[in-house]
């Protein structure tokens, strides 16, 4: 067999901790030029930790699916905000043309989860910042499994037998995001999760947790549910678990959706601009459109 044959995957990009193993910055790489060993070894960094942070990176909105292409399948989004030519980019975006935004201009500003109402779990966001204020609108992630392993034994073994019921129209009416219609319950079907559940970064237990969708806890009144849910997500977003992630123009910052929480910071409209692309992408193996949702977005 010639030397050659089996291609050795012996790049290793340079990076540096920006939070212990929970957040790394990769350093040296320009993901429009870079070579299939260099994007191997961007895939495989996405894939071994929960947070990573690209800087300086030029891209347009076509070359932003292209990376997002790589982490997974890109899914269709809320219905607010598409981008013009890409509607599976979301713009997030206080930018006016002739009176209306372009994009949305307040989107996550509560610590939640993305992905929580799909049946088959697992995501991946990743932000793009075009413009990005030079003070303000920070975005923080929480990690969840650290907050998880800070628990006792006893108290994580109980909260692995707790199931929460998440709810897209929920999620929708409470953001009075658009109006639905019955045809819209009809077809957005609440889905249960556990609140613990196995980061597919390296399996190990991982708090799964949002404000927006969770709708009860299964087996416990509304207000004990929802407290319980209050209680581990105030846990779960202490200081010592978050990263929080300043802005400059032209950063790629990914996480993983099922091992951490994450929430948008405020700035101030009055004076800066902010325009940031936001893609989120499935797991490859997700076969089909497995939520109302989507199956919503492919006719709009
Ligand atoms: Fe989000």
């Amino acid at each position: 067999m010639a030397a050659n044959a089996v291609k050795a995957r012996t790049i290793e990009l340079p990076t540096r901790s920006l939070k212990g193993d929970f957040a790394l910055e990769i350093l040296d790489l320009d993901l429009p030029t870079a070579t299939e060993d260099e994007l191997q070894a961007f895939d495989a960094i996405c894939r071994s930790s929960p947070v990573v942070v690209v800087r300086n990176q030029k891209l347009s909105a076509a070359q932003v699916m292209k990376v997002s292409e790589r982490i997974g399948k890109v899914s269709a989004q809320h219905r607010v905000g598409p981008h013009p030519e890409f509607p599976a980019i979301t713009i997030l975006s206080n930018k006016k043309v002739n009176g209306e935004y372009i994009g949305t201009p307040n989107a996550g500003r509560s610590w939640h989860t993305d992905g929580t109402t799909y049946a088959k779990l697992g995501l991946t966001t990743m932000l793009y910042g075009i413009e990005c204020p030079p003070e303000g609108a920070d975005t923080l992630i929480a990690d969840a499994v650290a907050a998880f392993d800070a628990l006792p034994k006893a108290r994580q073994e109980e909260l692995e037998q707790v199931r929460v019921v998440h709810s897209r129209t929920h999620l929708i009416q409470k953001y009075n995001r658009s109006v639905l219609t019955p045809e819209d319950f009809e077809r957005m079907k609440d889905v249960i999760h556990p609140v613990v559940v196995c980061s597919p970064i390296d399996g190990r237990k991982s708090f799964f947790l949002t404000n927006g969708s969770t709708k009860s806890v299964v087996g416990m009144s509304q207000e004990d549910g929802m407290k319980l849910i209050q209680e581990l997500i105030k846990h779960t977003t202490q200081d010592q678990f978050v990263y929080s992630h300043k802005w400059k123009d032209n950063d790629v910052l990914i996480w993983n959706d099922m091992c951490t929480m994450h929430s948008a910071t405020l700035y101030d409209e009055t004076k800066y601009e902010r325009l940031v692309y936001r893609t989120w992408m499935r797991p490859f193996d997700v076969v089909g459109a497995t939520t109302a949702l989507e199956e919503s977005m492919s006719h709009h």
